[in-house]
């Protein structure tokens, strides 16, 4: 029998719970999440089920280069360096210290700090300066979302044919089906653009986040 709308969410939230019972997971994952309450900085990290897909993207791709645009605690982070081998190198932008000085804890409490990058401004001026010594593996974009378009042309300028280029939250939390106000019509216009440049080249991964309440998508682009 079909769920009811009343049996969903329940439903979503004790699949996340079982997977989290029984997936292998290290604590420094919980050591950042409680770390990020503390500190009073916001929980918008991705969810433990997206880290262990962007962690299997970047294993697939072999990647050894990753673009991080939007460090926060370093949550995705940790997840994106744990794929790379020990010479692999992930350079991340944040544009907020505070955020970027719990993210450097995070590195180091991961024990990765030697393959991360960090890049503390705005992320635009950031990419504009920087020096990648050859394309780039992955690119994970989840910063300010206006700067979807500027983020999403550098990665593909830089990154590998064969590589992946990630973006989150392209739902808007589910409200860009409706487009109701200019910063959503902007990112449905983003969506759509890609859409259409990237035919099956181009997926969304849904996803929710129970702390939230908030159903969304992880674009993924496979450059050509
Ligand atoms: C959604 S959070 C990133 C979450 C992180 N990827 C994770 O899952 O652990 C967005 C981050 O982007 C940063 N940010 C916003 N605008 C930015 C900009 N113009 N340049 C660099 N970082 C920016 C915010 O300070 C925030 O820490």
């Amino acid at each position: 029998m079909a769920l009811t709308d009343a049996q969903m969410k329940p439903t979503f939230i004790s699949m996340l719970d079982y997977l989290n019972e029984h997936l292998e997971k290290d604590p420094v994952y919980d050591w950042i999440l409680q770390e990020t309450r503390v500190r009073g900085i916001p929980e918008m990290n991705i969810t433990p089920e997206q880290g262990r897909i962007l962690n299997l993207l970047a294993r697939l791709v072999n990647a050894r280069k990753i673009l991080e645009v939007g460090t926060l605690s370093g949550f995705s982070g940790v997840w994106m360096a744990r794929a790379l081998p020990p010479d692999g190198r992930l350079i991340t932008c944040e544009v907020n210290p505070r955020h970027a000085q719990l993210a450097a804890d995070s590195f180091a409490q991961a024990g990765v700090a030697d393959k991360v990058e960090m890049h503390v401004g705005p992320a635009m001026e950031t990419l504009s300066g920087l020096d990648l010594d050859g394309d780039l593996d992955m690119v994970f974009i989840d910063a300010d979302k206006p700067n979807n378009w500027g983020y999403f042309a550098y990665a593909e300028e830089h990154t590998r044919s064969g590589g992946l280029i990630v973006v989150d939250n392209i739902f808007l939390n589910g409200k860009i089906v409706t487009a109701a106000n200019d910063y959503m019509r902007d990112l449905d216009a983003f969506n759509r653009h890609v859409f259409a440049k990237y035919g099956d080249n181009a997926l969304s991964i849904p996803f929710y986040k129970k702390e939230e309440d908030n159903l969304d998508g992880m674009l993924v682009v496979r450059v050509p």
